[in-house]
């Protein structure tokens, strides 16, 4: 019997995915806490000669890396964002690449909501407040907070994730803008069927407007601190920004002074620039009373983490196998 192909994988992910594996193939697990340095995958790659390879959004998937086994016949990331991976050095190799889109949509966008209520309405500091022995009575302006009911709320990014999160705006009444790179109007009649009337308008009018501004863009050289010192001064100065996507779609030093100087009240953040954000970074300063921030746990349900588990190792079978990946990252 031939041997089972190799596949190494850079994270223990949930048992779904790897039981799954461990079917057809001979399965290698990076098993630490922390992620392995991109000189351990080309090592790791080239000693397994390894004709897959299965990582996270954490690691550098770059052409060296590509070329490190004379095998790889396919890469999976276990996430639906990839630009992690050099996708043009894939391309350049013929090396399919997958991904994980749809499964993780509505828990994101959950958890978007989870960062937009918990910065309006000051639960962190409500918390420290309580644990601080603060809590004396009951106080007539004590750790007021905007209403969330009858904002506006402003989604930058129209995509499966966006049109979630402004899914999830027609219990609170909201007023719902949008800005992408054209309207998407499947989205539109999509959201007019729950109730939402999202209107397309140009980046500039929705900062303006918005209440609350959440981010569901790609990190791309276009997208790269998108949200940066002109931006916030567009923004009002009760603006609360959410960001779920990628750190480095918000410049953090515009961010820090945004927060500092007042352009706007509150973030948010389930993703920094640096990720992970040392807990002596500067823009710690502003936590909890401006800031709240999360360690990148927006997709993190059991079930859509287990969904993803299953997907990634689909299309890492399906390359394997050399038939087209069931979620290609490729345009
Ligand atoms: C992704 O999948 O890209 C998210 O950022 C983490 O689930």
């Amino acid at each position: 019997m031939a041997d089972k192909p190799t596949v190494y994988v850079t994270r223990r992910i949930p048992d779904a995915g790897i039981e799954r594996l461990e079917e057809d193939y001979d399965v290698h697990v990076w098993e630490e806490k922390t992620p392995p340095s991109k000189e351990h995958i080309i090592e790791t790659l080239a000693d397994l000669e390894a004709e897959g390879l299965l990582c996270l959004l954490s690691d550098d998937i770059d052409g060296e890396v590509m070329d490190a086994s004379p095998n790889l016949e396919v890469i999976s990331t276990f996430s639906v964002g990839y630009d992690h991976i050099d996708m043009d050095a894939a391309a350049e190799r013929d090396i399919p690449v997958g991904h994980t889109p749809g499964v993780l949509s509505e828990t994101t966008a959950d958890f978007a909501w989870s960062l937009l209520m918990t910065t309006a309405r000051r639960t962190v500091e409500g918390q420290d407040y309580v644990l601080d022995g603060e809590w004396e009575t009951w106080g007539p302006t004590l750790l007021t907070g905007p209403d969330v009911h009858h904002a506006t709320l402003g989604v930058i990014g129209m995509g499966n994730i966006g049109t979630e999160v402004a899914r999830r705006a027609a219990g609170f009444d909201m007023d719902v803008l949008y800005s992408d790179v054209e309207p998407n109007e499947d989205a539109e009649a999509e959201l007019a069927e729950a109730g939402v009337d999202a209107q397309f308008v140009d980046q500039d009018e929705l900062l303006a407007e918005s209440d609350f501004v959440s981010l569901h863009v790609p990190l791309m050289d276009a997208t790269h601190h998108l949200i940066s010192e002109s931006e916030f001064k567009q923004m009002k100065e009760e603006a609360i920004l959410i960001n779920t996507s990628r750190g480095p779609v918000v410049d953090p030093d515009a961010l820090y002074t945004a927060l500092e100087k007042d352009w706007i009240t509150r973030a948010g953040l389930d993703v920094t620039e640096p990720e992970p954000l040392p807990a002596d970074h500067e823009l710690t300063d502003h936590v909890p009373e401006k800031l709240v921030v999360t360690p990148h746990i927006a997709s993190a349900s059991i079930q859509t983490r287990n969904k993803m588990a299953r997907m990634a190792a689909d299309n890492l079978a399906a390359g394997l196998a050399g038939n087209s990946l069931p979620n290609s990252a490729h345009q």
